[in-house]
C-alpha cells in the first residue's frame, strides 16, 4: 500500500475514496493527524497530512517520528512526499513540478532518529542516495503518463523555518549545490529509510527563492497560493497515474 504524505496545499487528497480514518498512537507519540486509508484510481492508499488537517502544524514542530511510525505500522510499503518548495535555480521556476535526487539537511533541533539510545542497537544507515530510486523512476513516469512535465533530479536543501530565508541564505545554499529549498524534507526522508521504508519527494515549485528573480524584493504569498492551487490539481494527477501503474 502507498503512502502519500500531503504538504501545504494538500491537505486532502479530493479524489481519495476514503474507506475510514484511524487515529494512531505510537511510541514517539501522536503523528499530525488521522490516517486517512482510501481507494485511488482503485488502489489502495494510506494519506496523512504533514501539517495537519487544518494545517496548524509548523515544519519544526511536526512530530515526523510518529508519522513514518504510523505509516509503517499501517503497512505502507513506500511514502511519497508532497512538498512545496521554493526554486533557487533559474529554471525551477513557480510552478515546477521535480523530483529531486538529493538532499542536504540544515536542520536542527529535531527529533531525527528512531535510535535515540535505550534498547536497540544503534544502526547508522547508509543515505548516500536518500531518495528510492525505483519509487523516483514510478513517479517521473507516473508524470509522463498523465502527461505532466516534471523534473528529473535537484538538490533539496532542508532549512528549518518557519520563517523563509533571506537572499544571502539562498545565495550560500546555491553554492553548496542547492536547487530546491522547503522545510520538511528533514528528518522525514532518513527515518523513513532507517524503518527501510522506500520514500521520494514529489516537490512543488511555488515561488523563487529569496532575492532570485519575481522574489528579488521579497516573496509574495498572494502568488504562492494561486500556484499552489493550480499545481496541486496536477500533483493529483501524478498521484493518481502512478496508483494506476502500481
Ligand atoms: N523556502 C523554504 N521553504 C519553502 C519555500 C522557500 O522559498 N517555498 C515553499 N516552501
Amino acid at each position: 500500500m502507498l503512502a502519500i504524505i500531503g504538504g501545504s496545499g494538500l491537505t486532502q487528497l479530493s479524489t481519495l475514496e476514503v474507506v475510514r480514518r484511524e487515529v494512531c498512537r505510537t511510541p514517539y507519540g501522536e503523528p499530525s493527524g488521522a490516517l486517512t486509508f482510501g481507494t485511488l484510481a482503485g488502489k489502495p492508499v494510506v494519506f496523512l497530512a504533514r501539517h495537519g488537517y487544518g494545517h496548524t502544524i509548523p515544519p519544526h514542530l511536526v512530530n515526523y517520528r510518529a508519522n513514518i511510525w504510523a505509516l509503517h505500522q499501517a503497512r505502507a510499503t513506500a511514502v511519497v512526499s508532497v512538498a512545496s518548495v521554493g526554486g533557487i535555480r533559474a529554471d525551477f521556476a513557480p510552478g515546477t513540478l521535480a523530483v529531486p535526487d538529493q538532499i542536504i539537511d540544515y536542520t536542527w533541533g529535531r527529533k531525527n532518529t528512531f535510535f535515540d539510545g535505550g534498547e536497540a542497537p544503534v544502526r547508522h544507515i547508509d543515505f548516500t542516495h536518500p531518495y528510492d530510486e525505483k519509487l523516483r523512476r514510478s513517479l517521473l513516469a507516473a508524470a509522463t503518463d498523465a502527461g505532466e512535465p516534471i523534473f528529473d533530479g535537484g538538490v533539496y536543501a532542508s532549512m528549518q523555518g518557519p520563517r523563509l530565508e533571506t537572499a544571502a541564505e539562498i545565495n550560500r545554499l546555491e553554492r553548496d549545490g542547492a536547487d530546491l529549498v522547503g522545510m520538511t524534507g528533514m528528518p522525514e526522508a532518513a527515518l523513513a529509510r532507517e524503518l527501510d521504508l522506500p520514500y521520494a519527494a514529489l516537490n512543488v515549485v511555488v515561488n523563487y527563492a529569496a532575492g532570485r528573480s519575481s522574489s528579488e524584493h521579497g516573496i509574495h504569498f498572494d502568488s504562492i497560493e494561486l500556484v499552489l492551487q493550480e499545481a496541486m490539481l496536477r500533483v493529483r494527477r501524478v498521484l493518481e497515474a502512478l496508483c494506476r501503474a502500481g
